[in-house]
């Protein structure tokens, strides 16, 4: 038909839910993907302003409605804020590589997060807990700055209770709140698993995952289990503009995710070491 097919497809939003002062879940729909990995991302326009990655964060089990969780930073997202159900926007992807869901199943996997790096770690949740028999233990252990920023604070009991192990902390306590107060590395070596079969995932701010990484090892988890997605500012997401290209990759080709021997040979910049 002569179409891009990286042209942006339009696609309605039918939910936008609060999740922390600063950020928001909205739904699309229909959903134009045919399927996807959790970990990829799609680039997301509004119309007029602008078009930014954001990574999927629902599950791709469901066809009907495709989820973004997105944090107010500049021009794009703070329209993003500003519109309601009804709105159109603009939808291409999914793009990148995302989470080694394939060398998942029959072991013990652990998920990291620290603030909306969860986002992406949602979307492999849901996928998880579909099939929840067919995994070993699943512990997410899950940091925010306040508790007022932990994201998917409905849902976080939810998953606890269908079978995931879950360790959350804040930086900072707020009151009522009688959880565990310090950084997520505090946390990771609470989970009881097969440490050196076990399946890392993580994803939050740089300074997060360095530490994340540097701990995991400490603790015996396996170098070529551990995974984390990274960000860089992108343009195309399709590997045309360069943009995202660091050392010979591409990060929206390449990653976002990344084990963690190929991290690092990523050059400054990018590395989280
Ligand atoms: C693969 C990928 C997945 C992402 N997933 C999500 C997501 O699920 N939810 C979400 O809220 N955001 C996500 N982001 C980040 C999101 O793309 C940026 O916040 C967005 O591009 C900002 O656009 P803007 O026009 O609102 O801000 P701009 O006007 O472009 O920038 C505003 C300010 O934010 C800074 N900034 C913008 N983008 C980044 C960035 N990527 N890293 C560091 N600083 C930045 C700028 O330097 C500037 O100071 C993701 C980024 C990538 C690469
Ligand atoms: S965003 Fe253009 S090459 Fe990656």
């Amino acid at each position: 038909m002569g179409l891009n097919p990286d042209a942006p497809k339009p696609a309605k939003i039918v939910g936008v839910k609060d999740e922390t002062p600063d950020t928001k879940t909205f739904t699309l729909s229909p959903n134009c993907f045919k399927g996807f990995t959790p970990g990829q991302f799609a680039m997301l326009t509004v119309y007029g302003v602008g078009e930014a990655p954001f990574s999927i964060c629902s599950s791709p089990f469901d066809k009907d409605c495709l989820q973004f969780s997105i944090r107010r930073m500049g021009r794009v997202t703070r329209m993003f804020h500003e519109a309601s159900v009804g709105d159109e926007v603009g939808v291409r992807g999914p793009y990148g590589r995302g989470w080694p869901v394939d060398r998942m199943r029959s072991r013990d996997i652990l998920i990291v997060g620290g603030g909306i790096g969860l986002a992406p770690l949602r979307s492999l949740i849901l996928h998880l807990l579909r099939e929840r028999e067919n995994y070993g233990e699943i512990a997410v252990c899950y940091g925010a700055r306040t508790p007022s920023l932990l994201m998917y604070r409905g849902e976080l009991e939810e998953w606890a209770g269908r079978g995931v192990k879950l360790y959350l902390t804040v930086d900072v306590g707020e009151e009522g709140w009688k959880g565990n107060v310090g950084v997520v590395t505090t946390i990771l070596g609470n989970p009881v698993l097969d440490k050196a079969g076990a399946i890392v995932c993580t994803c939050g701010p740089p300074v997060m995952i360095r530490f994340v990484l540097r701990r995991l090892v400490e603790l015996g988890y396996s170098k070529e289990n551990i995974y984390a997605s990274l960000e860089s500012r992108m343009r195309c997401g399709i590997g045309k503009c360069g943009h995202c290209h660091f050392g010979g990759k591409h990060v929206c080709l390449d990653g976002p995710v990344f084990q963690y021997n190929e991290m690092t040979g990523l050059p400054k910049g990018i590395s989280p070491f």
